[in-house]
């Protein structure tokens, strides 16, 4: 995405203002609108607007900035994730990384595998439909935002048993079945035709390059329970569950990459030391160290660490987010090159459609100027009227941010 524009306003002649934006693409002129719009200022005596003169050359530090939004742990209606685009574009966000599945449900209509939303979505009514999807990306897409999904795998995959349980592992205690399932099952054939199907399907549905397919936090003690895959691990000496789940992603990426998919994987799959390819790209969530290593590794890293948006302080929180700077989390400049950028996460445990909007906005806001301004914009006293600012700003453009700061009013 070319995102840079250029944007004049200023006196033509004696009478007549003029102004005029320019980009050699369709992105940087929606950037450039949406800096017009922050331009436009109530009259101080009239009920009128008044615009700045000014010149601007804008452009972003970095190409991927994106917001994760988990519609898993609860279902997030359509209208709330329109609106959410809409805020993304007021922010210059570039990608929605929607977290579509997860342990809890599974709310994607599959063509290929219909019986994975009619048994692991929480309600029929809970279920976006090949349509809606469709409809998601066509209007991310008409505020340039380009829509990466993530079907995590192989852990967080609960709700694909409840309609295949049998690409699962089955958990066990003392020898015996617990009646529990773990992450999918490695050592069976079936787990990688089903996967190949799907990604292929989920290839064709969603036009980005990438596909995010998770690989974190997967429940290794299950897997070592199982005596089919003790036997597994003993005949083909692997001596360790993290050397057992470099098998199950070298195949992922086999199928990623005759998709001619490029892939983003959490950090786990890296600092376990499953050998990764240079068009993957690490999304760091739990320790910012490895984003140190995977950039002087020379691979494509995202941070997200420092912007988990569930997490709540008291106060003004977005200070917090306002602090982190992805060049912090880097030893050498050479390294500047493989940062991606960011994503701020709206992990959805205790957030809904009652919410969701309020929680985002405007503390992402903070991570979207980390991400777009240059290193030098990071002055938090300058930042705090910005943000109320833009805080009322989103608020008569329909979204309802919550008070960034202490008390206040907007008019
Ligand atoms: C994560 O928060 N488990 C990526």
């Amino acid at each position: 995405m070319i995102e840079e524009y250029d944007l004049r306003i200023g006196l033509k002649n004696e009478t007549t203002y003029e102004g005029q934006l320019t980009s050699k693409s369709i992105w940087g002129v929606l950037r450039g609108l949406e800096t017009f719009i922050q331009l436009i200022h109530p009259s101080e005596n009239g009920p009128f607007f008044q615009i700045q003169k000014t010149n601007i050359t804008d452009y972003p530090r970095f190409t991927h900035r994106g917001l994760l939004v988990d519609t898993s742990r609860h279902f997030i209606s359509l209208s709330n994730l329109y609106a959410n685009l809409d805020a993304m574009s007021y922010n210059k966000l570039n990608v929605f990384h929607w977290h579509i599945t997860d342990d809890q449900s599974f709310p994607y209509e599959s063509k290929m595998f219909p019986l994975l939303s009619q048994k692991g979505a929480y309600d029929p009514s809970l279920v976006y439909s090949q349509q809606d999807v469709q409809n998601i990306i066509e209007y991310a897409k008409l505020r340039g935002i380009r829509v990466i999904p993530e079907f995590d795998t192989p852990g967080h995959t609960r709700s694909w048993g409840v309609a295949y349980p049998e690409i699962l592992t089955q958990c066990f205690d003392n020898n015996k079945p617990n009646g529990k399932y773990g992450p999918m099952n490695p050592i069976k054939k079936l787990t990688y035709t089903f996967l190949k199907y799907l990604y292929k399907e989920i290839n064709e549905t969603f036009p980005d390059n990438y596909i995010h397919i998770g690989g974190d936090e997967v429940d290794k003690d299950c897997w070592l329970s199982n005596p089919d895959i003790q036997e597994f691990m003993a005949q083909n000496n692997i001596k360790d569950p993290e050397q057992f789940q470099t098998i199950f992603h070298e195949i992922l990426y086999e199928i990623g990459s005759s998709l001619g998919s490029k892939l983003i994987v959490w950090e786990e799959i890296y600092a376990e030391g499953v050998n990764i390819t240079k068009d993957v790209a690490v999304q760091v969530w739990a320790k910012s160290k490895y984003f140190d290593q995977v950039t002087e590794d020379g691979l494509n890293a995202i941070l997200s660490s420092c912007w988990y948006l569930d997490h709540l302080s008291t106060g003004g929180d977005w200070k917090k987010y306002y602090e982190c700077d992805p060049y912090d989390y880097v030893s050498s400049e050479k390294q500047r090159k493989f940062i991606l950028g960011g994503e701020a996460c709206m992990w959805s445990e205790v957030v809904d459609d009652s919410n969701l909007l309020t929680r985002i906005w405007p503390r992402a806001s903070a991570t979207a100027e980390k991400l777009w301004s240059s290193e030098n914009v990071n002055s938090f006293t300058s930042a705090q009227p910005r943000l109320e600012e833009h805080t009322c700003r989103m608020k008569n453009r329909g979204i309802p941010a919550q008070p960034p700061n202490g008390a206040g009013f907007c008019v």
